[in-house]
């Protein structure tokens, strides 16, 4: 295991108040390590977000890095382009991508980490030839395109998977999480293995965003034995 392993909360705008994104984003910023901005297109999954242009300007004026969850057909077209927005990381999804090694370095060319998302029913052995080149994997905990859904305990499996297989390579590859991330369950997330975390309702849902972040930390922190 790498030693500087530690717990990232990340958490997602999708469900805030878009007409005061700045606000929302400045209300979890100091509890948070990366702030998840999920960019759909509404053909790669049925829901429409974020645009380029509105990314960049999300990514511009945030005071805290940003990691892009690109829910989108053609990603190998596209996800530099976040990458030189200025997004810490970029996520594409497998089940896009006809090029993901060629993604994989266009991102990392732009200066960003790269990193590929799985959905419920692709296996973790699809990833695995991509391993070696990524930052992060991101293996997701529902069915992409909305928020507020009940998370999958079945996908903890999978999540086990590439912790063993992260482990084994040696490498800092974080390993994310997404999708009904909440105190009920980010526990048995941790303990599988994963140390990202994207909470959006639960986050946003609470009386005190910063104090919902503070607890999903901590007890990510104790299932998991990390920092
Ligand atoms: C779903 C998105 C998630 C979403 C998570 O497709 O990728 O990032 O915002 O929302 P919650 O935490 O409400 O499941
Ligand atoms: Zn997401």
């Amino acid at each position: 295991m790498s030693l500087s392993r530690r717990i990232r909360l990340c958490p997602s705008i999708l469900n805030a108040n878009r007409d005061d994104l700045s606000h929302e984003i400045l209300r979890v910023a100091p509890e948070s390590d990366l702030l998840h901005l999920d960019v759909m297109d509404n053909i790669f999954v049925p829901n429409l977000t974020f645009s380029l242009n509105e990314s960049r300007s999300i990514i511009e004026s945030s005071p805290i890095p940003v990691d892009a969850h690109l829910m989108i057909i053609n990603p190998d077209d596209d996800a530099y382009q976040y990458a030189k927005a200025g997004a810490k990381s970029v996520t594409f999804h497998l089940e896009a991508s006809e090029n993901p090694l060629r993604t994989i370095s266009a991102i990392k060319d732009h200066g960003a980490r790269a990193s590929i998302a799985v959905k419920p029913a692709t296996p973790f052995e699809r990833l695995e030839p991509y391993l070696e080149h990524l930052d992060m994997v991101l293996v997701m905990t529902v069915e992409p395109g909305f928020g507020g859904q009940s998370f999958m305990s079945e996908m903890m499996p999978k999540v086990s998977e590439a912790r063993t297989r992260i482990d084994a390579m040696g490498k800092d590859i974080w390993l994310q999480v997404d999708g009904g991330i909440s105190v009920e369950t980010i526990m048995v997330a941790a303990k599988a293995g994963a140390d990202a975390f994207v909470a959006g309702s639960a986050v946003y849902k609470a009386q005190s965003p910063a104090d919902m972040l503070r607890e999903l930390k901590k007890l990510a922190v104790s299932a998991s034995g990390l920092e």
